[in-house]
């Protein structure tokens, strides 16, 4: 039997949803992660810091006892954002990023920015003050081919951003491409990228080759094997400026497998195990505690947990559910298509 120990890992990118879907899923994050940044697209999205405080309330009420865990908060930027509540939100301790959506990119994002211009005093704001600005970096022009969004949106809107403010941290979520890969590795500072569990695993074949699976549908869409490779590589290089975000995204099933299914991926309950897994395979598991556990902390200036984990690897696959109830619906768990052998124990948590 083989074991690791690394610092207990945070999640930089989590969708924990409201009401019974939170207290369906939450326990799923919070068993394994100590800290998470949570996305603010709910159905009525988290856009003042009065409504982050709230949001954050009903997560920890919905904590089971025992499972410690720390929601980071992110505010909704919207053009009628205000510089003023965004920095006091910050001041309080309370909100640790602001998330940009171009409105109509993805789930619940109408509300999002249609004209970068109007949201520039909110932006130099959060230059000034180290705010961190976490980006969906996709172009929503219906001209630009799903599979290049990624790549426009650099050109277009990251680039001149970056020259624009370069004190501006800037973090571009769930890259799925090499030129995610590139242009966060030409940069010389303030900024990072996350790298979700399931673009470390599938391509576009595992979507749409075969028959169409709704399941491993999620935004940015999942890309063609070399982009898959780069990010790997990038994921496992050691590289301080990648790390996990999982964007872990539940949908009851009915709102996926339909005619014009949502996206989004739910892997909260076998992320760990399946990047364990990736740099095994990668021949990186030295490099694994610097991307779920220390990368992204040191971008978000916060100290590494303290609290170890340790991952034990079982000779016999393990077995995740396929699905798990919660009061919203059944939810489908990410199957990654390969025996996963890695499991995380905790001294606290019964696992
Ligand atoms: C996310 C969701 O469902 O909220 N979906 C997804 O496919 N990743 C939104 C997002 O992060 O784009
Ligand atoms: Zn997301």
């Amino acid at each position: 039997m083989q074991s690791l120990v690394t610092r207990r890992p945070d999640d930089w990118h989590l969708h924990l949803r409201d009401g019974a879907m939170l207290e369906g899923i939450l326990p799923h994050s919070s068993a394994n992660f100590a800290r998470a940044l949570i996305m603010p697209n709910l159905v009525r999205p988290v856009i003042r810091s009065v409504d982050a405080a709230a949001y954050r309330n009903r997560i920890v009420a919905a904590l089971p006892i025992g499972h410690s865990f720390e929601p980071f908060m992110t505010l909704y930027l919207t053009e009628a954002t205000d510089p003023t509540d965004v920095e006091a939100g910050f001041r309080d301790g309370l909100v640790c990023a602001v998330k940009l959506y171009p409105a109509g990119a993805t789930t619940n994002s109408d509300s999002g920015v249609r004209e970068i211009e109007r949201v520039m005093p909110v932006l130099e704001r959060m230059a000034k003050i180290g705010l961190p600005l976490c980006v969906h970096g996709e172009v929503t022009d219906p001209a630009v081919d799903i599979f290049d969004r990624e790549a426009v949106f650099i050109e277009r809107l990251l680039l001149p951003l970056r020259e624009r403010l370069p004190e501006l941290r800037i973090v571009m979520e769930h890259i799925t491409t090499k030129d995610g890969v590139d242009f966060v590795a030409s940069q010389t500072k303030n900024t990072a990228a996350t790298i979700t569990t399931h673009h470390l695993i599938i391509n576009r074949n595992t979507v749409l080759a075969g028959g169409i699976r709704p399941h491993y549908y999620c935004l940015p869409i999942v890309k063609r094997e070399s982009h898959r490779l780069s990010l790997r590589a990038a994921a496992t290089s050691g590289d301080r400026r990648f790390f996990l975000g999982t964007d872990s995204a539940p949908h009851a099933d009915p709102t996926k497998e339909c005619a014009c299914g949502c996206a989004g991926i739910f892997t909260a309950i076998n992320t760990i195990s399946c990047v364990a897994e990736v740099f095994e395979q990668e021949g990186a598991l030295d490099r694994l505690e610097g991307f779920i556990a220390i990368n992204g902390a040191a971008f978000y200036g916060r100290s590494p947990n303290e609290e170890r984990i340790t991952l034990i690897r079982d000779a016999e696959p393990l077995k995740f559910p396929t699905k798990i109830e919660t009061g919203a619906g059944m939810v489908t768990v990410f199957d990654p298509q390969m025996p996963l052998r890695w499991r995380t124990k905790r001294a606290d948590i019964a696992t």
